[in-house]
């Protein structure tokens, strides 16, 4: 099986005004399914903009991006939507959801791709928010839900249609310590469920939890390390509200 994820020589220079950004210097990386890889580096490195790339929300200036062994660059536009909507799952620090969109919308909108009849999407978006302890809540706008509960949300999105590759940027950067410790929970379950998770983290703690750590310098990857000890879970109960862990169907 080709691995995952296969970065060949990829540059990525962003315009800005008359000059370029050179965000990305030749970045070449494997990741297999279901690894769980951290991405660590200083504050301009170019870890989102690698993840953009990775998600399908943008193009590399230069070099190959193989998804599963396929040449992304040559899909077309709804091609590629497709292919993100049905094997990419994103969590941002920002949380990212709908604003005139209800919990419950949110997470049947990214069932979109899946084809399934409405009615069956909203059953399941009701579903993955119960799952995350939100089953009282599908009918709030995202603004009156808190920053961990709008977290939950984007995690429940990712939980009802199961994407191959989570891509999760600083996804607990705007979390207090124990509910980020809550979605490291969540994302702990996906991983050991079969999904592959790249976390873009500047806590070391958080990049601790991955078996492996990317290091990212001036848009080059300057380490790329395997821990030698399991990641081990922290001392509070992973996982949802109430102490209870999410079964992911695999
Ligand atoms: N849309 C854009 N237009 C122009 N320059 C950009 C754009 N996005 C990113 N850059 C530049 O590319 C470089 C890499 O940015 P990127 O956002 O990937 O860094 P990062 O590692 O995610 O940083 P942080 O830790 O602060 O989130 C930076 O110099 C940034 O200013
Ligand atoms: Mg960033």
């Amino acid at each position: 099986m080709p691995p995952l994820i296969r970065l060949l020589d990829i540059h990525k220079e962003h315009p800005l005004g008359q000059r370029k950004v050179h965000a990305l210097r030749g970045v070449s990386l494997e990741i297999r399914e279901g690894e769980f890889v951290a991405v660590m580096g200083p504050s301009g490195s170019g870890k989102s903009t690698l993840m953009n790339l990775l998600g399908l929300m943008d193009r590399p200036s230069s070099g190959r991006y193989l998804l599963a062994g396929q040449d992304v660059q040559q899909l077309d536009h709804d091609r590629r939507a497709t292919l993100r909507g049905r094997e990419i799952g994103f969590i941002f620090q920002a949380f990212n959801l709908l604003g005139r969109s209800t919990a419950v919308e949110n997470v049947e909108l990214a069932l979109t791709y899946a084809g399934h009849p409405r009615k069956e999407r909203r059953r399941r978006a009701a579903e993955a928010l119960q799952r995350v302890g939100l089953g009282d809540r599908q009918d709030h706008w995202p603004g009156q839900l808190s920053g961990g509960e709008q977290q939950r949300v984007a995690i429940a999105r990712v939980l009802a249609t199961g994407p191959r590759l989570i891509l999760a940027d600083e996804p607990t950067g705007s979390l207090d310590s124990v509910t980020g410790r809550e979605i490291m929970g969540f994302l702990r379950d996906l991983n050991a469920a079969g999904r592959t998770i790249l976390l873009v983290t500047h806590d070391p703690a958080v990049a601790r939890q991955a078996r492996r750590i990317v290091s990212m310098r001036d848009g080059q990857v300057v380490g790329d390390d395997i821990q030698a000890e399991p990641p081990a879970p922290e001392a509070t109960p992973a996982a949802g509200p109430g102490g209870h862990s999410v079964a992911v169907p695999a």
